[in-house]
């Protein structure tokens, strides 16, 4: 079987060929006299291979048959193009039909919205946008793996069955097998000893907690996969199940964590300007014409960090109109972290030592007692972007703080056992890996970033 030539590789060539095999999807087809030109795309790259089919071939009725979608595999020469804005075409000697496509294909040749497309979401992989997206979202999972590696962290895969919830918010899917129409029950109440895990058990919400334990081992680990959040938000920057990578140092205080953090996001920023151009001048022609010079300021700029009171004092001081007026206390919404990130400072900012009332039980109570070492890292038209902070190290101030916010400590043993055996002070963030993709793309629904996403009520795909 002769191997299949990828039109990446033979639009990049450097010289005509005399036999190649492309296999692909037809992305329009038109008519001259006694010829057909065929664009042919396979996945490969943004770009499409034009191929000659002459009238001289044995299914020539066919191939005029065929349609945008069709799938088909062509025997031919690479040719330099004597056309207008390619290089190379091939000139078919066979083509042989692979599955043909009917007119109802809703991929017709024009413009589709993202909406639309979102309904089509097993078919938008054909298109370009998509395909240029899926390509970067591929190649940028590639650099964050070669970002931790080349400093030697070491990749940890920690469970997404769980029975601890990592940020305390009670956003979390249970997991059972037990009988919904027959649950088992003791004194009014479900009773999980009859379920799976002798438990009740739930999807993660983050890998921390089980990193942290690595962390304190392996001295500086990663974890890259999949959490889950059951926040009942409708929003454009939520979703049910998303991506999430966290590291976590041993022995790296909270100004460790923002460096780290800040040094992560400019590398991938560079690395896709870098590496993923001609997949990033779609979105920069088609989604965002600011993007790539949004993109040069990130990669090449400082981020400015401030403490969380300071950004209290210049929200209040800002003359805007908040929907929620910004007070010492309550959470940053997304309207004060883009004021900060995109009118006051115009670069991504990092925020630092919040109330506790606000933020997770793990977090390392400041001296002043109110507030936590903790850092949110915020970026032009997303808002927060990194969440992370230093640890609790403390056995016995780590407690009293699990028992303040009321949770079972008999839950968290294991996780207190680490502060009890060798306890070190350590830092971790974790970057949401769809919006970082949508900062980079200029993507505005998080929906688009992701293959099959998961929100309230749609489960399809
Ligand atoms: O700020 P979060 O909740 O932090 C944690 O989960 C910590 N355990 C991380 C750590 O310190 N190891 O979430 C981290 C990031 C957010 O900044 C955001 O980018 C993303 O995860 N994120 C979401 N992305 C999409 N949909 C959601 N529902 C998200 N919730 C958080
Ligand atoms: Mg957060």
């Amino acid at each position: 079987m002769q191997k299949r030539d990828k039109v990446s590789t033979l639009l990049g060539a450097d010289a005509p060929r005399e036999r190649v095999l492309v296999k692909g999807w037809v992305r329009t087809r038109r008519d001259a006299k006694a010829l057909s030109f065929l664009e042919l795309n396979d996945g490969s790259c943004l770009g499409s291979i034009q191929v000659i089919a002459e009238a001289g071939l044995g299914n020539y009725a066919e191939v005029k048959d065929l349609g945008t979608g069709a799938a088909i595999a062509v025997e031919g020469r690479l040719v330099a193009s004597p056309g207008s804005g390619q290089r190379w075409e091939v000139q078919a000697d066979s083509i042989t039909v692979i599955g043909t496509c009917p007119e109802d294909y809703p991929l017709q040749k024009k413009r589709h919205s993202d909406e639309f497309l979102r309904t089509i979401a097993h078919l938008r992989p054909r298109t370009n946008k998509y395909g240029a997206l899926f390509r970067m979202r591929s190649r940028l999972a590639h650099a964050i793996h070669q970002f931790f590696q080349d400093r030697g962290f070491y990749y940890i895969h920690t469970p997404i069955l769980t029975a601890s919830d990592c940020e305390g918010a009670g956003e979390m899917f249970g997991v059972t097998t037990l009988d919904l129409n027959d649950i088992p029950k003791r004194d009014g109440r479900v009773d999980f000893s009859e379920d799976f895990f002798g438990k009740e058990a739930k999807l993660t919400v983050s890998g921390q907690l089980s990193g942290e334990m690595f962390a304190l081992g392996l001295g500086e680990i990663y974890t890259f996969g999949p959490t889950f959040r059951a926040e009942n938000s409708n929003t454009a920057r939520h979703m049910a199940e998303f991506w999430m990578i966290e590291p976590e140092m041993a022995f790296h205080d909270l100004d460790a964590d923002m460096d780290l953090g800040e040094e992560f996001i400019r590398y991938l920023v560079a690395y896709a300007l870098d590496r993923c151009r001609e997949d990033l001048g779609l979105f920069a022609r088609f989604v965002d014409s600011s993007l790539l010079p949004t993109l040069e300021n990130i990669a090449e700029n400082t981020f400015e960090r401030l403490s969380y009171s300071d950004a209290i004092e210049i929200l209040r001081g800002s003359g805007e109109s908040f929907e929620f007026e910004p007070a010492w206390g309550a959470d940053l919404q997304t309207e004060h972290e883009r004021y900060l990130t995109e009118r006051h400072f115009k670069k991504p900012v990092i925020v630092h030592d919040y109330p506790k009332d606000i933020k997770a039980f793990y977090m390392r109570l400041n001296d002043d007692g109110r507030t936590v070492a903790a850092m949110d890292v915020l970026v032009p038209r997303i808002g927060e972007i990194i969440g992370g902070s230093q640890r609790e190290e403390r056995f016995h101030v780590l407690r009293s703080r699990i028992n303040e916010m009321g949770f079972d400590e008999g839950h968290y043993w294991w996780y207190l056992d680490s502060r009890r055996f060798g306890s070190v002070p350590h830092s971790g963030f974790g970057l949401g890996f769809e919006r970082f993709l949508m900062l980079v793309t200029g993507v505005t629904n998080i929906r688009d970033v992701i293959p099959f996403p998961r929100t309230p009520k749609h489960l399809e795909f």
